[in-house]
């Protein structure tokens, strides 16, 4: 399974890619906003903070400018993802896109028709909003499950990306269902190396260790 961060705070990315253990980086329009920094500098630096996928989202809404936009992005780096949404136009893009093997990652998926066709599309990742589906009295992740199960039934290529995750136990659901990528924010990654018992655990043997006076 991929971790990705999805985050925009390069300070954040820093710290957090030097455990080796992202894999990618997921952006959006919001987070790169709150950011204050321009776009393609933002995203040529998240770039060459991790080695894996960057998703950078376009802003155009017709298929067009899409395009236009996601190949301008693309050019920043060859880890660049370009990010388009789940409408028609966006579909229309992710299908030009791919044609030209730039990965893309469709993103606002809210249902299992959608996921079909954007892996019909040609899509690299797929981006079902899990946390935003729960927020609606709806299950996210039994969306999760569904896509996995007809992605599996049909052998589409393209890879699941848990998005919208607001907490570990959406990890630990989406790793049982198998999905190929979790985005997280970067207090859910420290969530998911932190335990209460280790810290007490680790304590206690320093504690005893200190006063045996051995050494390594
Ligand atoms: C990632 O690609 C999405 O933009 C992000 O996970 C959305 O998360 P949110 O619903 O917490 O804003």
């Amino acid at each position: 399974m991929m971790i990705f961060l999805d985050s925009a705070d390069l300070k954040e990315i820093e710290e957090l890619a030097a455990t080796g253990l992202v894999d990618g980086v997921t952006t959006n329009p919001s987070l790169v906003a709150a950011s204050g920094m321009s776009f393609s500098e933002l995203i040529t630096k998240i770039t060459k903070l991790v080695e894996g996928p960057v998703s950078a989202e376009v802003t155009a809404l017709d298929a067009k400018g899409m395009i236009a936009q996601g190949r301008k992005l693309a050019k920043i780096a060859e880890n660049v993802t370009v990010k388009v949404p789940l409408t028609v136009e966006g579909l229309k893009a992710c299908k030009a896109l791919s044609a030209e093997d730039i990965m893309v990652n469709v993103t606002l998926c809210f249902s299992l028709n959608q996921a079909i066709l954007a892996a019909k599309a040609g899509a690299t990742f797929v981006s079902p909003f899990v946390g935003r589906l729960d927020d609606c009295g709806a299950d996210g992740m039994q969306l999760i499950e569904d896509i996995a199960k007809v992605y599996e039934t049909y052998a589409f290529d393209t890879l699941i990306l848990a998005a919208s995750i607001r907490h570990p136990q959406h990890v630990y659901e989406a790793a049982k269902i198998g999905v190929d990528v979790v985005t997280i924010p970067g207090k859910v990654f420290r969530q998911l190396y932190t335990h209460p018992l280790t810290d007490l655990g680790l304590d206690a043997f320093m504690k005893d260790w200190k006063k045996s006076g051995l050494e390594i």
